[in-house]
């Protein structure tokens, strides 16, 4: 196949990437995104700063611009996120704990409402781990919540939407003997024996110049193994060199639980780190040499 999208279809896989509904007029960046991708990730149009920037108030005005252009497209959505410490507008962190489980549920609902039937899957929790830890990182959802409350997410998320798959998200997971990834991997161990409904996770997967850890694939055939699908979520790559894209991709590839990967971003110059060059696009929209090597690994699975 020619295309990132139809490449990833030949094995049952997407292949997506992060979209900004601003950039959507540029015709350079929507006919990229038209031509290589079956799956879209709004990069910030979903999160609660955006959908509810006061309380009780929701706005979806460009989150639904880009699931309009992911309907007329043929491409499916990722949902990210419903629970964040980052893009939290001051209003949530301002809450008792009482009115912060309420706000909590609330917004679960009313946004996973809204999107009902237009999404594949859920980031419902978003790094909630500590980095270099086994242990949830301090925010005001595991500070006035307590531990439980990634269960409780998980476990309201489910009761509004039955179908949709209900993922947990985070970075730094990638490596197998990280503690980081081994306190994530516990819980959703704990999860899957206590009946918490959870479907998938995803790793982020932001990678130095050297590209993913030798244990990337080992990662993620034992979260696999636990009976959840894994994608990556996230990836970029500082200076983005065929080798670390394809290793990167073909750690998925060799996991049959791996569904599909999204990369952050289309060209360098829309990326978070674009100092990194960390695409598959310049900045002109032309094909790296990275593209070539994960459209190549694609085809060959
Ligand atoms: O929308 C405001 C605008 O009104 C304001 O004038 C402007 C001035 O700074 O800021 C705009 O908000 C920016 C927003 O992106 C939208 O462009 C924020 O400052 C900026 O911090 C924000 O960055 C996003 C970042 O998440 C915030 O945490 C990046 O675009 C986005 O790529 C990044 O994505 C995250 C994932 O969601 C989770 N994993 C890590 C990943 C990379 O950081």
């Amino acid at each position: 196949a020619s295309s990132l999208g139809a490449a990833a279809a030949q094995s049952g896989r997407y292949f997506g990437t992060a979209v900004a509904a601003g950039k959507l007029s540029n015709g350079t960046y929507a006919g990229i995104l038209d031509r290589e991708f079956n799956m879209i990730t709004p990069e910030n149009e979903m999160k609660w700063d955006a959908t509810e920037p006061s309380r009780g108030s929701f706005n979806f005005g460009s989150a639904d611009q880009i699931v309009s252009h992911a309907q007329a497209h043929g491409q499916r959505m990722r949902g990210h996120t419903l629970v964040w410490h980052s893009q939290l507008p001051n209003w949530v962190s301002a809450l008792s704990a009482t009115d912060l489980q309420t706000a909590m549920d609330n917004h679960i609902t009313q946004v996973m409402n809204h999107f009902k039937g237009k999404i594949y899957a859920w980031d419902v929790v978003n790094e909630a781990f500590a980095d270099g830890s086994t242990q949830h990182r301090s925010s005001p959802f595991q500070d006035k919540l307590g531990n439980g409350f990634i269960e409780h997410a998980f476990r309201t998320a489910r009761s509004v939407d039955a179908n949709v798959k209900l993922c947990y998200n985070d970075y730094n997971i990638e490596n197998w003997s990280d503690a980081k990834t081994q306190g994530v991997y516990s819980m959703v161990k704990d999860f899957k024996a206590r009946g918490v409904p959870i479907d998938c996770v995803g790793f982020q997967s932001h990678f130095g110049s050297g590209g993913a850890p030798a244990s990337l694939q080992t990662t993620l055939s034992n979260f696999a193994a636990l009976g959840v699908d894994v994608q990556l979520t996230e990836v970029d790559i500082a200076q983005a060199s065929s080798s670390a894209y394809a290793g990167t991709v073909n750690a998925c590839l060799n996991v049959a639980r791996c569904t599909g990967i999204t990369v952050w971003g289309i060209r360098d110059s829309d990326s978070w780190r674009s100092g990194d060059n960390p695409l598959l696009f310049d900045g002109n929209g032309n094909a790296k040499a990275a593209y070539t090597s994960v459209l190549n690994a694609l085809n060959a699975a």
